[in-house]
């Protein structure tokens, strides 16, 4: 035997010895379901009260006896998969499972969810978390299915105001000729219009770059995303008119939610009811501590004087999407 001819037999003897060694530890076993690859996508930074809520998620998806075995979660935060209007197209042929939106983009692919955009629809946060927490809110979860979308639970995403680099907006006329970033919503670009400014459709990632050079004065969001996106540096005025109180969305797409069993459905559901609780409890201590932050860089914080004339400006929407949403608004509206 010559060395090439040793070698390769020892080879099939080290080969042949190791085989039930393989088998027994690494090697498939026919019979086990394979574990299902969820990737997850958000924009939000690890710390954001989102991420924190996802997170949480996440451990209790490992934790969970029959999930931790069947579904290995992929959590991608701060964006890396794309802004969420690609999120959402991702999700719907079935790129990524899983994602974490806002609603306001969402409404552009499904109809009824869109009601919760539109401004001043809430009288303040615990009529919306009621409504959310309701009946309706699980009537408008169910509306995603003819989407080919599950909708597993709602995340605090507060209450968006305006903020910019010119100036305070006290009044109406104050947002006058700003160009306002809004996210890829009809309904946002309407708001902004009928307030005066001029909309410009952007992803959240963008909004830093835009507002550093200049093309965009101003946006609106939420004190927690002006602070974790750094928006405080380059638009120094916030302004609370609080015009709309947009929900974010934990959310599946139908065929990997199809590939699970009734048993992992109901436990996978569970487990995001339970972060939604946990999460809103981060976005409250965060709001805090994001509020305290942007003053002490120095950002003016102002109220409108008039909250009224914002409101009263938007109401041309109700007489256009009342027609939409029908006797959803009203519903909404009756809840205490
Ligand atoms: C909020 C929301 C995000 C959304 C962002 C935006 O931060 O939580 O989901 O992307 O607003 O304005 O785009």
């Amino acid at each position: 035997m010559n060395w090439t001819e040793r070698h390769s037999s020892l080879r099939l003897i080290t080969f042949a010895g190791m085989l039930p060694l393989l088998l027994a530890c690494g090697g498939e076993d026919a019979t086990a379901p394979r574990a299902e690859r969820l990737i997850l996508s958000n924009v939000h930074v690890e710390g954001y009260p989102t991420a924190e809520g996802l997170r949480d998620f996440e451990r209790r998806v490992k934790d969970d006896p029959l999930l931790g075995e069947r579904v290995a979660l992929d959590l991608q935060l701060g964006g890396v998969l794309g802004n969420e209007k690609e999120t959402l197209e991702k999700l719907g042929f079935g790129g990524i499972q899983m994602a974490c939106t806002s609603v306001a983009p969402l409404a552009e692919f499904s109809g009824e969810i869109g009601v919760l955009t539109l401004p001043y629809l809430f009288r303040g946060p615990e009529h919306m978390w009621r409504v959310l927490d309701g009946e309706i809110g699980a009537e408008l979860l169910g509306s995603l299915q003819a989407n080919g979308l599950v909708g597993l639970a709602w995340y605090d995403a507060g209450a968006r105001s305006f903020y910019n680099r010119q100036r305070p907006v006290r009044r109406l006329e104050d947002l006058k000729g700003l160009k306002i970033r809004v996210q890829k919503s009809e309904i946002m670009r309407e708001m902004v219009e009928a307030l005066g400014a001029s909309p410009v459709s952007l992803g959240f990632k963008e909004v830093y770059t835009n507002l550093y050079t200049g093309s965009i004065d101003g946006a609106e969001n939420n004190v927690p995303s002006y602070r974790s996106e750094r928006h405080f540096e380059v638009a120094k005025f916030y302004s609370y008119d609080r015009h709309s109180t947009i929900p974010d969305l934990l959310m599946i797409g139908a065929a990997a939610w199809e590939r699970l069993s009734g048993e992992e459905q109901a436990a996978l559901r569970q487990a995001a009811r339970e972060s939604s609780a946990a999460q809103r409890g981060f976005w409250r201590d965060y709001v805090t501590e994001a509020l305290e932050a942007v003053a002490a860089a120095g950002s003016q914080i102002n109220e409108v004087d008039d909250v009224e004339a914002f409101q009263q400006a938007v109401e041309p929407l109700y007489a256009k999407y009342g027609a939409v949403y029908g006797s959803l608004i009203e519903r909404i509206r009756a809840v205490d």
